[in-house]
């Protein structure tokens, strides 16, 4: 991964440029990055803040050669890539909140926003999208997003390298992926059950295929989340999770 690389200082949205450049038939494993977005976007059609210098903030076009309900599972492992890079370059430990939010002490660092274009039974790419709050500060956030977010130098207490962390991360990712084209996702869903903070919550999810309460028990071979409900397990495959207090 990594060995094409698009270096942008202010673009729309890291995503917009790669999916571009993935119709243009760039490589797999092209990077996006910018230092700035001015139109980044999160998932939900929410915005993502970006602001220059203070984040990562990127996307890379992979070519799995798998069936597009596959997809999903690339997200979960791009998630267990990025927090395995942030423990090992600043020692903050993070959470997933399932898909794919990665969350300190309930506050948001980093979010991924997965975007495909697919035949049928074959994905044509994939971008995967990260956006990373590395070194904001608590007073720089948007008042809206003040309360729900935070940063890697709040946390560890320090300026952290992008580049050291943007490294450690393609370096992860890349592993992780060469393992699953090898032996599929067994292992990274394992690693996935591992870092989650998802899974034996009370949750609300509201999305996909309609709004369930109840406990999430696990996360079955497709990364779906199962809901133990009131009238048996659910599967969800796509929406928003909040964790409730039980
Ligand atoms: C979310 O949590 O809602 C997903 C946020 C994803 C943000 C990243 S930043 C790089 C890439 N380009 C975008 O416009 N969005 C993603």
């Amino acid at each position: 991964l990594g060995k094409q690389i698009h270096y942008f200082t202010d673009v729309h949205s890291t995503n917009n440029e790669a999916k571009r450049i993935a119709m243009a038939d760039a490589p797999e494993g092209t990077i996006v990055v910018a230092e700035a977005q001015n139109r980044g976007r999160g998932r939900m059609s929410r915005g993502w803040f970006s602001p220059f210098a203070k984040g990562i903030w990127f996307s890379v076009i992979l070519r799995p050669p798998f069936s597009p309900a596959e997809a999903p599972k690339c997200t979960l492992m791009a998630a267990v890539a990025v927090s395995s890079a942030i423990q090992q370059v600043t020692g903050v430990a993070c959470g997933i909140k399932w898909p794919n939010d990665i969350l300190y002490q309930g506050k948001k660092i980093v979010g991924i926003l997965t975007e495909m274009s697919a035949e049928i039974d074959v994905i044509n790419y994939i971008v995967i999208g990260i956006g990373i709050n590395v070194n904001i500060g608590q007073e720089e956030f948007p008042a809206e997003i003040s309360g729900l977010s935070t940063s890697l130098a709040i946390e560890a207490g320090r300026k952290i390298s992008r580049l050291d962390l943007l490294t450690a991360i393609l370096q992860q990712l890349e592993s992780l992926y060469t393992g699953v084209l090898a032996n599929g996702f067994a292992s990274v869903l394992g690693e996935w059950r591992s870092h989650s903070i998802t899974l034996g919550q009370n949750v609300e999810v509201l999305g996909g295929t309609g709004n369930f309460t109840g406990i999430a028990v696990d996360i079955d071979n497709d990364g779906a989340l199962l809901i133990q409900t009131g009238s048996g397990v659910e599967k969800v495959l796509a929406g928003d999770v909040s964790i409730r207090p039980r």
